[in-house]
């Protein structure tokens, strides 16, 4: 660790935290590595601060205590823990402030005790005081931000605003403008990201967390109702899943009722679309209520028309199907009292919801019979061993 002899008090040049990256995209902020280096700092200053304490109380003891703590070999020790040694930014960041650190540590501590607000904000100036925000930790305007500004109610996203007149109760903006919409203090109501809030960047307008809208983030969306709101704070509800709006928590507190849910007998009941006339899905489907909504689903491929899953809700059966304990299954033609396969030696093959008729092999074709090889070329008669036997596939 190398420290300058001379530590030359504000008159050096603001260095730059960063060298230029052009690969920047998921790199840490200038301002959060300076956070960084100011809580280890921190850190380091607590983790040095019994040492050399023996105990003692005597005279000597305490002169050489108070000499230690304001000591360069303490701030030596506290920089040594500053970076890993394997983290080249963080030692090469280290080395270009470290006249800085030193100044502060010798000269300006008593003054400045904050060190992240001299060092990052004043000093360095990559990070606002917390609650502000942008490039010179202020608003835009001064007028602008000392107005609560008018934002459309489009919620969750960032509002584009505009100033307006009327001064809501729920403003905290200092008289300086220099704070994040709804004041350092609690930015955005409690209830939102402030843009850029502590840093160099963003323009202090409200993100609202879900359930919240307005530039203050103090009005509830649709679906939320107010369950408080006094001078300071304001806490949105999510209503119950039937209402659109609401006064409370139940589906009997709905203001208007979700689509997909009706007003009966004062609250909000889910709609059976299945039951409705004519029905919603099509001859091939089956209809599966919902809360709030419907699905159409394909009815099982052995049925035409269904009430339900499977081949055991079945309107109808296919042809080739028939009804076997309440289910659609093929029927096995080849078994059937009546012989499906008319030909002499003909075998039946079964086949989903069909059947095939073909001779053995090595038979031969003929409009009413399968001629058995030996027999092709003498007469036709009866061959009792031949009989071929049905088969299904
Ligand atoms: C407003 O409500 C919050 C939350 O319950 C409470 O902490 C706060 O003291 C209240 N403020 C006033 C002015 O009543
Ligand atoms: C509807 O929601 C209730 C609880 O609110 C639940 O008990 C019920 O099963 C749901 N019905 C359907 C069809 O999802």
């Amino acid at each position: 660790m190398r420290l300058p002899r001379r530590a030359a008090l504000g008159l050096l040049p603001l260095l730059l935290l960063l060298p230029p990256a052009p690969e920047a995209a998921k790199k840490p902020t200038p301002c959060h590595r300076c956070r960084g280096l100011v809580d280890k700092f921190n850190q380091g200053m607590v983790d040095t601060a019994k040492k050399n304490f023996g105990g003692g109380n005597t005279a000597w003891e305490e002169k050489t205590l108070s000499k230690y703590e304001s000591s360069e070999i303490r701030l030596l020790e506290i920089l040594e823990g500053l970076c890993e040694s394997s983290d080249f930014e963080c030692n090469q960041m280290l080395e270009a402030q470290e006249e800085h650190l030193e100044a502060w540590w010798l000269q300006l501590k008593s003054e400045y005790p904050d060190l992240f607000e001299w060092f990052c904000v004043k000093t360095l100036k990559v990070c606002c005081s917390p609650g502000t925000y942008g490039p010179d930790c202020l608003a835009r305007g001064h007028s602008e931000a000392q107005e609560p500004v008018a934002c459309s109610t489009q919620a969750i996203h960032r509002q584009p605003c505009r100033p307006r007149k009327s001064v809501s109760p729920n403003t905290h903006s200092k008289p300086s403008g220099s704070s994040c919409q709804g004041g350092s203090q609690r930015p955005c109501s409690g209830n939102g990201h402030c843009s850029g809030d502590g840093s160099r960047q963003g323009d202090g307008s409200c993100r609202c967390h879900m359930g919240y809208q307005g530039p203050l983030c103090t009005d509830c969306m649709d679906g939320y109702f107010s369950s408080l709101r006094n001078e300071t704070h304001s806490i949105c509800t999510a209503c119950d899943e039937s209402c659109k709006t609401c006064s409370g928590l139940t589906n009997r507190d709905c203001g208007e009722c979700e689509v997909g849910w009706v007003l009966d007998e004062g609250a909000c009941v889910d709609v059976d679309e299945c039951a409705a006339e004519p029905p919603p899905c099509s001859a091939a489907q089956f209809c599966k209520n919902a809360n709030g909504s419907y699905t159409c689903e394909e009815c099982d491929s052995s049925c035409v028309g269904c009430t339900g899953e499977g081949p055991g809700n079945c309107k109808e059966c296919i042809s080739g199907y028939a009804r076997e304990h309440g289910q659609c299954a093929d029927v096995d033609e080849c078994s059937l009292a009546e012989k499906t396969c008319v030909r002499k030696n003909e075998n039946c093959y079964n086949t989903p919801g069909s059947y095939v008729c073909v001779c053995p092999d090595g038979f031969e074709e003929t409009e009413d019979a399968c001629v058995p090889p030996a027999e092709a070329e003498a007469t036709e008669g009866e061959s009792p061993t031949q009989l071929p036997s049905r088969e299904d596939l």
